[in-house]
């Protein structure tokens, strides 16, 4: 299968994300066009879309079905969440004289889910990001958001740090992270065609 994948500007990616977070239950607090440029807006990002068609729709109309925001993550931060961040990882990851990526948000609409769209858009970040420079790709997630963890296990992230929740286990945080070698790139596997929006 070939993956059609869109990469977007801040302001018309922000937007697409925060209508494509819409539709997706289990996001409790889904993120706002504004805070994604309030994030995103001083520094390196790069927001993927997969596009794929509506299986019900004789004109084949093509809609955006997963995506994946990344953005880099600074030894100093200012921002207090991402300051935080870096000082909870601290004891895993080197951040000094390194370009760390932060895989912040992501997901795949429901019904179009295992047909490998995450895989390519992670893949496709990962060609951008070795060929900017960045060493390590590290994401954040929970003990209970299953269907993450086993794709992360699958993209062969490594885990680097687990944040035990004082009551509720499935509240747990789990830090993975990937290094970005060229051996990394050498075994996607993927086809995929990018456009920009
Ligand atoms: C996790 C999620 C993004 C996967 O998206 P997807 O488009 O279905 O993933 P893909 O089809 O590209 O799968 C990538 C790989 O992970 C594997 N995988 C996918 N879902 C999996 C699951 N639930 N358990 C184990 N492995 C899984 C696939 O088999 C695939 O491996 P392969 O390429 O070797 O065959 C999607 O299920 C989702 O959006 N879930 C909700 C989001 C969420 O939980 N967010 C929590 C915040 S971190």
């Amino acid at each position: 299968m070939e993956h059609l994948i869109k990469q977007y500007t801040l302001d018309a990616g922000a937007l697409e994300i925060q209508y494509i977070e819409e539709s997706f239950g289990e996001f409790p607090r889904k993120k706002t066009a504004t805070e994604i440029m309030r994030r995103l807006g001083d520094r390196d990002f790069l927001i993927l879309m997969a596009e794929a068609p509506l299986s019900d729709d004789p004109m084949g109309t093509v809609v955006p079905v997963s995506f994946k925001v990344v953005h880099e993550l600074r030894a100093h931060e200012t921002d207090p969440k991402l300051a935080d961040l870096v000082a909870r990882l601290r004891d895993a990851i080197e951040f000094e004289g390194r370009k760390i990526l932060y895989s912040w948000i992501g997901g795949t609409r429901s019904d179009w889910r295992g047909q490998g769209h995450f895989r390519a858009l992670t893949e496709e970040t990962e060609v951008w990001a070795h060929s900017a420079g960045y060493h390590e790709v590290l994401v954040k997630t929970k003990n209970r958001f299953y269907d993450m963890r086993g794709t992360l296990d699958t993209l062969e992230f490594d885990v680097v740090k687990f944040e035990p929740h004082q009551t509720d286990n499935r509240e747990s945080k789990v830090y993975l992270s990937k290094r970005l070698t060229s051996d990394v790139l050498r075994g996607h596997t993927s086809r995929r065609t990018l456009t920009r929006a």
